[in-house]
């Protein structure tokens, strides 16, 4: 059992204390947000994440997991701390590009120093750029040459929705810790990291700090960079076609693309990881001097994907000016409640320039959505009440919810002719046109519907 401290409550941070805590350590978590620290104090979780509450729940009653306002008590308690705070992008673009914003990985380093009285790994688990690593342990000696700690960088690789999941079977562990003045990784961090995952059951990759930075970075760039190809794919599947949905199983039969890989057309990636990181790969490369236009494309065929499902729906509608949208779902992806860098969020927007009448609903995202687009749509409780009367429905996030809808029914509330524009090919454009949608989706064949009126 392990004394460990996590500096910031996120989904990262979150779920990492309380897969530790349930692993058997003793972990006491710190947000700088009093409010955040009270809520989860009685068990209010603050995100929408499956499996969490409960977790947390169980923890706490059997005092493995606590919560606390005090940072100073989170670090002299703990013997490893794990910085997991936010490090969101900045707000100027250099090129394409936005740099992370990392002060408030400076100010945790900084409060490490004042603090600590005996041995502490500090561990990076927040994606930060190659060389946040470097700059902790250089702060840190800075404000007192004499202290006694190490620096490690231990990547997180779980995704929002199935994070519980993910955190308790990981495919990988990586540690990555400094080395020593004849290149060895150094010993004392790498054993006591060892040790805290010993229960885990998970190859454990062992590298240096950079390596392990570098890893993460790399890793989310791939999945963003199979994206983009699939939905550059689907631009030539629309021209010629071609069915892109088809093509991307067939390609995932190929073992040396796999089952998993990242080959969903559709309106593009979102959240705060995969455009924060190909973002910070990106000025990285720029630093070095090495030409980042791979992952310029990366981005901008990202972003094009939005425009494209805008083009799309003027294409089925003619005009959006006075047509009536259900746009159902706004988080960046299923099982969540987060929009950041959400598609909906742009779609949304341009749908309301262009003077349509937007009517939205998600089913955890709607408090969020308030933020982006205040009063200019109408809020919705239910597939149902936004579908009503509506000329379109603009499907943005792949819920189970949306998956498994009566779509008879919800055919009937709309206004004829019925549009369905899935922007995550979720349906079979035979089966959508044979209630009598048009249905649009992205890089598949369009089908005309067969126009016997469903009522
Ligand atoms: C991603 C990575 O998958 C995690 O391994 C990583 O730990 C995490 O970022 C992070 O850096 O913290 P996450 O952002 O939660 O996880 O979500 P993903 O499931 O990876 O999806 C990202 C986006 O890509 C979503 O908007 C999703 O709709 C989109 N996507 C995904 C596609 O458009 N097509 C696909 O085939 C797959």
């Amino acid at each position: 059992m392990k004394k460990v401290g996590v500096i910031g409550t996120g989904y990262v941070g979150l779920t990492h204390g309380v897969i530790l805590a349930e692993k058997g350590n003793s972990v006491i978590c710190y947000d700088i947000d009093p409010e955040k620290i009270s809520r989860l104090q009685r068990f209010d979780i603050p995100i929408y994440e499956p499996g969490i509450k409960e977790l947390v729940k169980k923890n706490c009653e059997e005092k493995r997991l606590e919560f606390t306002s005090d940072m100073d008590y989170c670090i002299s308690s703990s013997d490893i701390i794990f910085v997991c705070v936010n490090t969101p992008p900045k707000r100027y673009y250099e090129g394409v590009f936005r740099r992370a914003d990392l002060s408030f990985v400076e100010n945790v380093a900084r409060t490490i120093a004042q603090t600590m009285k005996s041995y502490k790994v500090i561990v990076s688990k927040s994606t930060v750029p190659v060389m946040t690593g470097k700059k902790i342990y250089e702060t840190i000696s800075k404000f007192n040459n004499s202290l006694d700690f190490d620096v490690v960088s231990n990547p997180e690789f779980l995704r929002e929705g199935s994070a519980v999941k993910d955190s308790l079977n990981p495919d990988r562990i990586v540690i990555g810790v400094m080395k020593d003045s004849s290149e060895n990784l150094l010993e004392r961090p790498l054993k006591i990291m060892k040790e805290l995952y010993s229960n885990f059951n998970a190859k454990i990759v062992e590298t240096d700090l950079w390596s392990a930075e570098l890893d993460k970075l790399l890793s989310n760039t791939y999945l963003s960079l199979q994206i983009s190809f699939i939905n550059k794919a689907a631009e030539l599947c629309s021209a010629t076609g071609a069915d892109v949905s088809k093509i991307a199983e067939s390609m995932k039969l190929d073992k040396r693309i796999g089952p998993f890989a990242f080959l969903r057309a559709g309106i593009g990636y979102g959240g705060s990881c995969f455009p924060k990181d190909i973002e910070n790969l990106g000025t990285l490369l720029n630093d070095y001097h090495i030409d980042p236009s791979l992952f310029e494309q990366v981005i901008k065929i990202n972003k094009g994907q939005r425009d494209g499902f805008i083009k799309l729906m003027e294409c089925g509608l003619w005009t959006l000016k006075g047509k009536s949208i259900a746009v159902l779902g706004l988080s960046f992806k299923p099982d969540t409640g987060d929009m950041r860098e959400a598609p909906s969020i742009d779609i949304v927007r341009a749908l309301c320039d262009e003077g349509a009448i937007v009517r939205v609903y998600d089913p955890e995202a709607l408090s969020e959505a308030g933020n982006h687009f205040g009063n200019s749509v109408s809020y919705c409780k239910s597939v149902e009440e936004a579908v009503y009367g509506a000329d379109a429905i603009a499907l943005l996030t792949e819920w189970d919810e949306f998956k498994t809808m009566d779509l008879q029914n919800v055919k009937s509330l709309m206004k004829e002719p019925s549009h369905f524009f899935d922007g995550r090919n979720v349906f079979d454009p035979s089966f959508m046109s044979g209630i009598g949608f048009y249905y649009y989706s992205i890089g598949r064949p369009y089908i005309k519907p067969v126009r016997e009126v469903v009522k």
